[in-house]
Parts: structure tokens; sequence; C-alpha cells
């Protein structure tokens, strides 16, 4: 079985004082939380200090990108060992925002990739296609793509891997997608990945969406059974409001 994953896409959101603040409430409301992986994805900035807030919780951490060099002259970039010695678990990986205003392709994104779970790094991959993609009946297209070419020669197991459907006309809109169609979208990836890494490895990868998720409609994501959890933004920044979505049950 999958086990559900949410996780906080913090974005270029928090200072350090606000950022173990918000780790501290989490703490304390998450404290009964079971059956659910959770992680909480600050920026760079915080990841030292978001790490030491939550030893001993359960709640993993999580970058926002990563370089694939693992050191050199390249400034301002964060190499994945740097990142697996700050004891992060997880790393995000092609975000809409940076494929929209950094350039990321889905070459960079596919580089990114194999040097994350070289360091042992997990790795969220994110896909999704855009409003005008969609309104074209581009999407599956896009997404199959995205999929394809992001993780080409990626070896099996999987079991690092999860990969994020975020439509981006559904991100910091209020507008999220319908189940149904997150549905549609997320069972063309599963056949993706049965497709280039078989029915086991597909079958056992999890799969989230994102989009604006809340509170009020985490349970008709979760609730169906091919949708694995959520990537959230706007919605955890806020204690009470990840710690609900988090809650969904
Ligand atoms: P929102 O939840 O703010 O729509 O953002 C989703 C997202 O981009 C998470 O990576």
């Amino acid at each position: 079985m999958r086990k559900p994953f949410i996780a906080g896409n913090w974005k270029m959101y928090k200072t350090v004082p606000e950022a173990v603040r918000l780790v501290k409430q989490l703490r304390v409301m998450l404290d009964d939380m079971e059956d659910v992986e959770v992680a909480v994805c600050p920026p760079f900035t915080a990841l030292h200090a978001v790490g030491e807030a939550l030893k001993g919780s359960g709640i993993k951490l999580g970058a926002q990108d990563v370089y694939w060099e693992n050191e050199g002259a390249y400034t301002s970039q964060i190499a994945p060992p740097m990142l697996a010695d700050l004891g992060v678990d997880y790393v995000i990986i092609g975000h809409s925002e940076r494929r929209q205003y950094f350039g990321e392709t889905d070459v960079t994104v596919n580089k990114k990739v194999k040097a994350a779970l070289a360091h042992n790094l997990g790795v969220i991959v994110c896909v999704g296609e855009t409003l005008e993609q969609r309104q074209a009946g581009e999407t599956e297209d896009v997404v199959r793509i995205q999929v394809e070419q992001g993780l080409v020669g990626i070896e099996a197991p999987l079991e690092k891997l999860v990969i994020a459907y975020e439509p981006v006309w559904a991100i910091g809109t209020g507008h999220n997608a319908t189940a149904d169609d997150a549905e549609t979208v997320i069972s063309l990836i599963r056949r993706t990945l049965g497709v280039m890494f078989g029915r086991d490895q597909a079958d056992a990868t999890r799969i989230q969406y994102g989009g604006s998720v809340k509170p009020n409609n985490i349970q008709e994501f979760m609730a169906r059974e091919t949708i694995d959890g959520a990537l959230v933004g706007g919605a955890s920044l806020d204690a009470s409001s990840f710690a609900q979505i988090v809650k969904y049950k």
C-alpha cells in the first residue's frame, strides 16, 4: 500500500524565526498524526534551523531545488551533498515556478533527479500543464512528455521517487482541479511509469496532487484511490490550516 504523503512547499516565504515558530506549532498540532507521511519544505536559508526544530518529531524536511553537480564554481547553487549534510529527506524538483521563471526544462529536471537520487535524497518531481495547454487539449501529451523526459535513465526501484501533479492554472489561484481531473492525469502518469519501469514500480510510486489544496477540499482528493497525497503551497504557511490538511480523515 502507498502511504499518503502530504508536503508543504513554503516557496519564498518565512524568515528563520518565522519558520521555527511555524514548525514548533506544527509539532504540537501534529503530535498524534498517523498513517500519513508529512514534510515541510522551507527556503534554503531556513533548512538548518527547521531541521533542528523538527528533530524527534517524525515530520520530514524538504528543500525546494538542488543543482546537479557535487561542488564547483556555480555561484548561488546548492549541491546534493549539502542538502544530505543538513539531514534533508526530500527535494522538490521541476516545480512549475522554476520552469516558468527560471528556465527549468525537462533536461535540467532529469539531471537534478539523477543527482539527488545518487545522494539518496527523496525527490518530488513536479509536472503539470498550463491553462493554454489544457484549453488546447494537450494536457495528456504535455504531462506524459514531462514524465518521460524528466525520468529518462532513472533506475528502478523508485522507492525514493514521488511525483506531484500540479496543473499550473490551479497553483495559487484558488481554482483547484476537480478530483476527477486530477485522477485522470494521475492515472496517465501511473500508466507512463508502468511503461517505463514496469507495473509493480508504477503501482508502488506515490503521486500527489497540488494546486490550491485547502482544508475544505483535501478530503475530495484523498478519497480517490489513485491520489496519494498533496503538495500544498499557500495553506502550508499557517500551522492550523496545514495541520487540518494533514488530519484530513
Ligand atoms: P498553492 O497550494 O498555493 O496553490 O501552491 C501549490 C504549489 O505550487 C505547491 O508546490
